[in-house]
């Protein structure tokens, strides 16, 4: 989770990009570092490993007064953590300074475009190339803001970036590609109102102490920044007219931002959520994972031969999947089980059984007493959590933190992506470990992965459609949700999200059941939400959609983009971004989660605190 920060202004800009990246510190602390010209177009530029302290002492006393600069935190994705992977990334010749978060997918192609000896690549980042191919089109006689634009059409993946070049201090280019990576401009001015200022930063929080009136860079858009205003632009280089909004400034506003709610702001955060949960950890030379400190070793790993999952609520859903991923990847036998069960069942267990606990907080009672059974029983435990310090992870032999950020809405959302990402990490390290993880595989889970951030922006451009769905269908008392493989967690977690918070009766089935019970409800009060993604059961999925129709059930189906085969079987479709790749049921869930979203807001529900439910549940 990277943090962005730049500044164009009438002070002095070190300073304030110091303590601004203090605020984004919690985003990231692998490293962090800063880029200033100076009038004399003397580049300052330092980075440190490790905590933003070590930069701070670094640069102390030594910071040039220039009035223009860019500052990074990072969490490292592409290469360790050290000096040389730091952002700002420079070009051979120091001319161009870049700050990115986010994934450039085409990096590795890109790179090789470049091969002068006499011009080498000094970082591992997938960011290195970016201020590469600025710099060429400068020297091409690119314009700064015609620069970034050129490359931001050559790049595949969902990122964003400031970027500032010697040749043209005091300016600030800042672009977002694709619906990850959000970057708002804070519009600043003097006491007197003389000397305007402007800002640039990856999250509203860390600039509403200094700048009030802001600007939200859209997906494809473009903002050329200098200090007496900003200049918007879309991909094509036509000029956006965009009044800036005055924001509260209030800490929980400040916290929530634009969104209206929680639980939409988390949604949205889902794309950078999963590149944070991702960072570090999924490589691509060679392909497979890093799971840090990883707490067993091959000849533990090897002497697996069970692996037992367990959580509640959202956290049961993931393990689900874990389950799934844990036999391909890993090869071992798996189950799961709901812990409230599993605690009270005197579950056989042996040391050779791996106990892997899913929570969001890591303090849910009932997963907290199923490790404690699994603890008595000398099984290993590891737990995957988005709470450091918490229960769990003490009682645990290792954790695998979901690193998603703070979730505050009661209901859950970006932890179950950051759920399924520590387990299909966890699974993909097992099966590295036992040498059950062919290389093809590896490659081709890791590559699929590395574009989830990406997919999860596209899945959130359905928003509109899914609202006017949400109106559509508010007003059924009863739905069924659907789904077979790995959509049937996905379904479980359709029906459960639109339960917490629009309070309507809906139930997740595996879609093979519903011809045993469930199929005697359907009538036309009853909605289905169908899940027929391109998977080797759509053509099941597709026949129970008709077995509904024939009875004039109403169907939502969900299918893959290009799939038109449902068009005129279901009511109505929508068609979620194609991803291959066991992560697949992430990008499935997101519309199913502003379904739930908007039909709660139709029906004027408390969509962050719903009624009756707590967000951690210490007591049984
Ligand atoms: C509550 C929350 C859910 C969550 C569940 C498990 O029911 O409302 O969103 O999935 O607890 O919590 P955990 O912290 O263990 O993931």
């Amino acid at each position: 989770m990277c943090g962005i920060i730049g500044y164009t202004g009438w002070r002095p800009a070190g300073p304030i990009l110091i303590e601004c990246l203090r605020r984004l510190e919690y985003r990231g602390y692998d490293s962090a570092g800063i880029a200033l010209f100076d009038g004399r177009q003397e580049l300052f530029h330092v980075r440190a490993t490790g905590k933003l302290e070590n930069l701070a002492n670094r640069v102390e006393g030594q910071l040039p007064p220039a009035v223009a600069g860019i500052g990074h935190t990072r969490w490292a994705t592409h290469g360790a953590p050290s000096d040389a992977n730091a952002h700002p990334q420079l070009d051979p010749t120091g001319r161009v300074a870049v700050v990115h978060n986010g994934i450039v997918e085409n990096f590795e192609a890109l790179r090789r475009r470049f091969t002068d000896p006499a011009a080498p690549f000094t970082s591992e980042t997938d960011t290195e190339v970016l201020a590469h191919l600025i710099a060429e089109a400068l020297e091409d006689g690119a314009d700064l803001a015609d620069a970034v634009r050129g490359v931001t059409r050559e790049t595949e993946g969902a990122y964003s970036l400031v970027a500032i070049a010697r040749d043209d201090p005091g300016r600030l280019v800042a672009a977002r590609v694709g619906n990850a990576g959000g970057i708002v401009i804070g519009h600043g001015d003097s006491e007197d109102g003389s000397r305007p200022e402007q800002f640039v930063c990856s999250d509203l929080a860390a600039i509403l102490p200094l700048a009030r009136y802001v600007t939200f860079l859209e997906p494809g858009e473009l903002a050329d920044v200098r200090a007496d205003g900003v200049l918007l632009s879309d991909a094509a280089g036509r000029t956006i007219e965009r009044a800036p909004e005055l924001q509260p400034y209030d800490p929980v506003a400040a916290v929530k931002g634009r969104y209206k709610h929680f639980m939409l702001k988390e949604i949205h955060e889902q794309p950078d959520a999963a590149l944070d949960a991702m960072r570090g950890r999924y490589l691509l030379d060679p392909p497979g994972v890093n799971l840090e400190g990883f707490f067993l070793d091959e000849s533990r790993a090897r002497a697996l031969t069970r692996v037992v999952l367990v959580g509640m609520g959202s956290s049961l859903y993931a393990a689900m999947l874990g389950r799934h991923y844990i036999e391909r990847f890993a090869h071992i036998p798996a189950e799961v089980d709901n812990a409230s069960e599993f605690r009270y069942r005197r579950p056989v267990l042996d040391e050779h059984t791996l106990v892997i606990s899913v929570g969001q907080s890591g303090e849910t009672v009932d997963t907290l007493a199923a490790m404690e059974e699994a603890r008595r029983a000398g099984c290993p435990q590891l737990t995957i959590c988005n709470t450091p310090g918490s229960q769990a992870s003490r009682v645990a032999d290792g954790t695998v933190l979901m690193r998603v950020g703070p979730e505050i809405a009661v209901a859950s959302t970006k932890c179950l992506i950051g759920a399924m990402i520590g387990l299909h990490a966890t699974a993909l390290q097992l099966g590295q470990l036992r040498g059950s993880l062919g290389g093809a595989v590896a490659r081709s889970e890791v590559e699929s992965a590395l574009h989830l951030p990406a997919a999860l922006g596209e899945a959130l451009l359905l928003e509109e459609q899914v609202r006017d769905l949400a109106v559509r269908y508010a007003h059924f008392e009863n739905f069924l949700f659907l789904g077979r493989g790995l959509s049937y967690p996905v379904a479980l977690e359709g029906a459960l999200k639109l339960k917490e918070v629009s309070y309507i009766h809906a139930e997740g089935y595996a879609a093979g059941e519903m011809k045993h019970g469930p199929i005697a409800l359907i009538d036309e009060g009853m909605a289905t939400v169908a899940l027929a993604v391109r998977d080797e059961v759509r053509e099941k999925m597709r026949s129970n959609i008709q077995q509904v129709k024939a009875r004039r059930g109403p169907v939502l189906a969900l299918a893959s983009e290009g799939d038109s085969s449902l068009d005129g079987v279901a009511d109505d479709v929508l068609a979620v971004p194609a991803f291959a790749g066991a992560l697949a049921p992430a990008v499935t869930l997101v519309p199913l989660q502003l379904l739930a979203y908007y039909i709660a807001l139709e029906r004027g529900a408390d969509v962050d605190q719903p009624r009756n439910l707590a967000k951690t549940v210490t007591v049984e």
